[in-house]
């Protein structure tokens, strides 16, 4: 069998190539694993984009001026060298837009691996943990889909709410006032840190959004308010305020910075906006602060231990999964895109940034096999 690679141009991301590679023979101790599906979502447009400054590229190395973007999903042990993997088992984690991969796995537990190999050694441990499903408490087979698209989202936005709660939001909601303000608000993310936002008590969450989605985030009912991006001017310049940015807008940045004389914290989390990023020097106020989670899972889990940490983010992800997919108004429907050619439509639109935001894009290389 060979191997079909999704490939983007590193510095014109609109450039895709599918190339065929024949299958080489496994060494010792690796696992090959068929990619079942996986989900794409303006966050994987981000690793492109800070591909190289962040070392995205290097989890799946590709040809020079070529790239393998990272992407979450499921995949199924197809061979394995590896003693305590079978075939045919299934694990969760962060591969490439294939058809298949190769995995080192160590430190194999009952909950999974890490990826071993020496090219990931020094890239972050949280991208090299496979879960396997049939132990991990996350995975549910009816969810699945679900869970490709929003866990590695809703963790991090239940992280910045828990940041922000942990420093006391920075004085908003001090004396019944002030409010948290979140950009490309009909994002998963954004809406995700929303949803934890709202079941906090006193605190007003604003999301910031283009016209074609207000709608959308209006329908969610975590917001308070939902303004346009050209609407800055129906919030009062001197309340005490937040910014939590998924845009990464430059301009968008600076006109926030520049408005609100108490902004009290800036905290950076995406750059959804990929055609207008921009760095974050000389602005009025405080710097802009990247929002590192690994930083808050450690002091987390220094404080309330791992498992409960674990326990208390389940809790959460298990109510965020139910209302997400209310059978009468879901806020994620999932669209599935089978093949080469509906996997290379898909990545435009979700690179292009247009479409429904209420859709959560589901990929898969393997060809469908003639019935
Ligand atoms: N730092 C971290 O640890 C971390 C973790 C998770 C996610 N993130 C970041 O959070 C951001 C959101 O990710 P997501 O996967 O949740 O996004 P998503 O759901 O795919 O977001 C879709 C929304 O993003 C905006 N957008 C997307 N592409 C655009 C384009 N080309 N031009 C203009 N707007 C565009 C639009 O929102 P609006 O119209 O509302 O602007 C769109 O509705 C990403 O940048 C991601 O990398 C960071």
């Amino acid at each position: 069998m060979s191997t079909l690679d999704f490939l983007v141009r590193r510095n014109q991301l609109a450039t895709t190539e599918l190339r065929e590679t024949p299958e080489s023979p496994l060494s010792e101790g690796q696992i090959r694993l068929g990619v079942d599906k996986f989900a794409l979502t303006a966050n994987n447009i981000t690793y492109a984009a800070f591909g190289d400054a962040m070392n995205y590229w290097s989890f799946y190395p590709a040809q020079a001026g070529w790239g393998l973007i990272p992407v979450w999903g499921f995949g199924t042990v197809l061979e394995s060298g590896c003693p305590g993997i079978a075939v045919g088992e299934r694990f969760y984690g962060y591969y490439p837009m294939s058809s298949q991969t190769v995995l080192q796995p160590v430190r194999l537990s009952p909950a999974g691996f890490s990826e071993g190999a020496a090219h990931r050694a020094a890239l972050h441990a949280v991208y090299n943990s496979y879960s396997r499903c049939a132990t991990d408490p996350f995975h549910t087979a009816q969810t699945e889909d679900v869970e490709a698209l929003l866990r590695p989202l809703f963790i991090t936005s239940w992280l910045i709410d828990d940041f922000l709660a942990d420093q006391d939001f920075f004085g908003v909601g001090a004396n019944g006032s002030g409010v948290v303000l979140l950009s490309s608000a009909s994002s998963k993310t954004a809406y995700g840190t929303a949803f934890q936002l709202a079941q906090r008590k006193g605190i007003e969450v604003v999301g910031l959004t283009s016209a074609a989605n207000r709608e959308f985030c209006n329908s969610l009912g975590c917001y308070h308010q939902v303004l346009g991006y050209d609407e800055l001017d129906h919030l009062t310049a001197d309340m005490v305020c937040v910014f939590v940015d998924f845009a990464g807008n430059a301009a968008l940045r600076r006109e926030i910075h520049t408005r609100f004389g108490n902004l009290k914290y800036s905290c950076s989390v995406g750059g959804t906006h990929v055609g207008q990023l921009g760095g974050a020097k000389d602005l009025p106020g405080p710097r802009a602060t990247l929002f590192f989670a690994p930083a808050q899972i450690k002091k987390r889990t220094a404080e309330w231990g791992a498992q409960e940490l674990g326990q208390r983010l389940l809790l959460a992800w298990q109510a965020f999964v139910a209302t997400v997919s209310d059978p009468v108004a879901p806020w994620l429907v999932v669209q599935h895109h089978s093949g080469p050619a509906a996997v290379n439509a898909a990545y435009a639109r979700v690179l292009g940034g247009r479409g429904d935001p209420r859709s959560g894009h589901m990929l898969s290389l393997v060809p469908i096999s003639p019935v």
